[in-house]
């Protein structure tokens, strides 16, 4: 007998020298969204996310502060878990690389690529950008008019001369690019795949993978003197938190992983070094990587020094939490940058959560409260428009599944949006509060077919705006244990007869302040 089957799903584990902003926010929502949709399509799903706390970055936000790194990453740290909170994120687990459970990991993992040779002592000579926590060839720097040298990311970097362990990343360039021929759908979106074989293909030196000048990181095994690259350290996460080096239960049960959601900025380390790790651990790699696009704020870059940093907190307290949540993954086709622009969030909550779905449910519910006695009603024979109607929302969870592989939530969002459009003309045509005199029993029909729609759609939003779908969902009588997607089988339809409660506006709209 086989069980659910497995999913398990990741965000990039944030750095601790900053609080969190938007763009972490983006990330998690984004695997939260999936997370939730597995879970009601009746995966077995791990949902992981966490905090990066080692390195030079974390280190010297330590000291600009004036407190000891421990006691610094334990407060930044403790931001990102109540933001998860705040956010409504269903994370199974929270990790923190300060962790023992996740120095054992590291350590067990050295052990292995020290075993297999794949390990040596030499001494670093380069270019390193702290922000980045990357090394970087001459080959790659830009010289700024005022003489500094910056990575390609905008990162100044400071030059490098240590002694350093070295992870022979060169001889793993070819088993590489074979397993991104054999795995198509490793690296997405389809750009981004282009881009690192490219750069693969271009050559791999190994890599530098501890540092001797700080000591904020995993011990080197047998060689105090060194600490971890804070990469190496970070990228072990993903199997710490499955209880690795034990490679039974979890690791079992849940590697290799589903998918690994990361921004842009850090692809090459989970679609190269990460795969490479652990290839040569002997261990499996991940299935799949997503990069998504960036985030601006009404244009422009987003950052502390240009000080338009959004904090999400602010967002959910001006438009609401689903608001917020809903706006993030269908204002922009997921992989693309983003801009966030105040103008466009409003229009999205006003125009599609209040007016399109908002008013589409309380209109329908509140002429059954009124004229159907408080009861799912009684329909009719089906007549043509009715059928297409209900096929188009029964189509739904079949389509939603692929564009949810494909981490398209736009597109999803989009395909509801069709059937609730869809829903909305046909209120116009049926006009049930015409038939209320003339044909009461066409009326019960045609409003049985739109609280049924209504049931589906609000199944199939629960993932992006869960509470307020939730609400939809009591609103059309349905308790939490109807309310997975084995509800949308079918021929399973919304019971006449079914009480149900008074309904009450579930998108509200956002109105303007005086000035704004
Ligand atoms: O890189 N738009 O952590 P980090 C969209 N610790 N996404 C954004 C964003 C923006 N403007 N800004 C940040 C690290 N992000 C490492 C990861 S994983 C083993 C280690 C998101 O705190 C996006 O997901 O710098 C990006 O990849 C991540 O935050 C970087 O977070
Ligand atoms: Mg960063």
């Amino acid at each position: 007998m086989s069980g659910p089957k497995p999913f398990y799903i990741t965000t990039p584990i944030y750095y601790v020298n900053d609080k969190p902003h938007i763009g972490h926010a983006y990330t998690t929502l984004a695997c939260d969204v999936l997370a939730r949709f597995k879970r009601l399509d009746g995966y077995d799903v791990r949902f992981l996310t966490g905090t990066d706390e080692h390195g030079q970055k974390v280190e010297k936000s330590a000291q600009a502060k004036g407190i000891d790194p421990q006691t610094f990453t334990d407060g930044v740290s403790a931001n990102f878990r109540d933001l998860a909170r705040v956010l409504n994120v269903s994370n199974d687990d929270f990790i923190r690389t300060t962790e023992d459970r996740h120095k054992m990991a590291c350590q067990a993992l050295w052990d292995r690529l020290v075993e297999r040779g794949e390990i040596y002592l030499d001494a670093y000579r380069g270019w390193y950008a702290v922000r980045d926590e990357a090394f970087y060839g001459e080959d790659e720097l830009t010289r700024g008019p005022d003489g500094t040298l910056t990575a390609p990311s905008g990162a100044p970097v400071e030059w490098m001369e240590e002694p350093s362990y070295f992870f022979r990343l060169s001889k793993w360039a070819a088993p590489l690019l074979q397993y991104y021929e054999d795995n198509r759908g490793f690296i997405a979106p389809e750009s981004r795949r282009n881009e690192v074989i490219s750069f693969v293909k271009g050559g791999l030196k190994d890599l530098s993978i501890s540092r001797a000048s700080f000591s904020w990181g995993v011990p080197v095994p047998g060689d105090n003197a060194h600490v971890m690259y804070v990469w190496l350290d970070a990228l072990t996460n993903y199997i710490t938190a499955l209880g690795f080096p034990n490679q039974d239960g979890d690791y079992t049960t849940y590697w290799p992983a589903d998918l690994h959601m990361v921004g842009k900025d850090i692809l090459r380390f989970h679609t190269v070094y990460w795969p490479a790790f652990l290839m040569a651990a002997g261990l499996e790699p991940p299935k799949r990587v997503f990069a998504h696009g960036w985030w601006t704020n009404e244009g422009q870059k987003i950052s502390k020094s240009l000080g338009n940093v959004i904090d999400p907190v602010d967002l959910i307290e001006t438009f609401g939490l689903d608001q917020v949540r809903y706006f993030l993954l269908r204002e922009v086709p997921f992989g693309n940058d983003g801009d966030f622009s105040q103008r466009a969030m409003i229009n999205r909550m006003n125009g599609e959560l209040a007016n399109d779905l908002g008013n589409l449910s309380q209109r329908v519910l509140s002429m059954i409260t009124k004229n159907c006695g408080g009861v799912a009603p009684t329909p009719g024979p089906f007549t043509e428009e009715d059928t297409a109607l209900l096929d188009a929302a029964k189509g739904l969870l079949d389509s939603l599944r692929s564009t949810m592989d494909r981490q398209a939530f736009h597109e999803g969002l989009e395909g509801i949006w069709i059937v609730i459009r869809a829903a909305n003309a046909y209120v116009d045509h049926q006009a049930p509060w015409a038939l209320r005199k003339t044909d009461p029993d066409r009326m019960a029909t045609v409003l049985y077919v739109l609280a049924e729609v209504i049931r589906r759609v609000a199944l199939l939003m629960q993932p992006v705006t869960p509470d307020a779908a939730g609400r939809m969902l009591e609103q059309v009588g349905q308790g939490e244990d109807a309310r997975s997607f084995a509800a949308l089988a079918p021929e399973i339809m919304l019971q006449p007869g079914l009480p149900l409660p008074k309904p009450s506006g579930v998108f509200p709209r956002y109105i303007a302040e005086e000035g704004e």
